[in-house]
């Protein structure tokens, strides 16, 4: 279906400065965010550790004067066990590792039944056939195109493939609702390819939260390169 579609920024504030984080994610939604973008890590399933829920109920009240969403991409072993915690504490969407999540269909009913949208995040390797059985319940997927763990790593150029594969997929079973987000590795020069392959979402860290320019400069760059972006023919959400 030909037509320009609405590419839906996710600003990650892990590469934001936590000395003033509500500073700087306002200046991300003044600039016109509309997702903000929470990385859990628990040391066990990624070698890093992050934030947890007191974050996204500190964040609500900024979100909310945005109409913002908070999405919580959890890179964590149990996610079960924290999924109503970070619901209550104020997050409108929440993604799992399939990787971790041997009761898969359980665990993406148990968010939506605490109201929220559900994501499945993929590692790299991980393949798409893992979400074969699960996408018809899905609101997005998260694929991941670098190594989860970290911020400012360099996006992995197989993952276009991936994307590509499914977005076929995607609209070969009627599914265009759910949504393509891509978390890692994305600034001006590798959101052109991520939004050809197929993506809506765009999660960006380190190209918008750095010393190189101001929040909202950065952004207006990425926007940039994703508008100039040629053959972006889908509809989007
Ligand atoms: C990585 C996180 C990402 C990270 C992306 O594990 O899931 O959300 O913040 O950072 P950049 O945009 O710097 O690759
Ligand atoms: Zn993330």
């Amino acid at each position: 279906m030909p037509g320009k579609e609405k590419i839906q920024i996710a600003a990650s504030i892990l590469s934001a400065d936590f000395s003033r984080l509500g500073e700087q994610v306002e200046k991300a939604l003044k600039a016109g965010v509309r997702w903000i973008h929470v990385d859990v890590m628990d040391g066990h399933f990624v070698p890093n550790l992050s934030m947890g829920p007191q974050v996204v109920r500190s964040l609500r009240p900024i979100a909310d004067r945005f109409g913002s969403r908070l999405h919580v991409h959890l890179m964590i072993t149990e996610p079960d066990c924290y999924l109503a915690e970070f619901v209550r504490a104020g997050a409108n969407s929440v993604s799992v590792h399939v990787e971790t999540c041997p009761h898969l269909h359980r665990t993406i009913q148990e968010i939506h039944a605490l109201g929220a949208r559900s994501g499945v995040a993929l590692n790299p390797a991980t393949p798409l056939s893992t979400l074969e059985e699960i996408l018809p319940d899905l609101d997005f997927v998260l694929v991941m195109t670098v190594e989860p763990g970290f911020g400012g790593q360099e996006f992995i150029p197989s993952s276009l493939d991936k994307i590509n594969r499914l977005r076929r997929v995607l609209a070969e079973r009627g599914l265009d609702r759910v949504s393509i987000a891509l978390d890692g590795g994305i600034h001006k020069q590798t959101a052109s390819a991520a939004v050809r392959a197929g993506a809506n979402v765009l999660v960006v860290g380190s190209a918008i939260f750095n010393d190189q320019a101001t929040v909202a400069e950065n952004l207006r760059q990425l926007r940039s390169a994703i508008e100039t972006s040629p053959g972006r023919t889908r509809k989007g959400k």
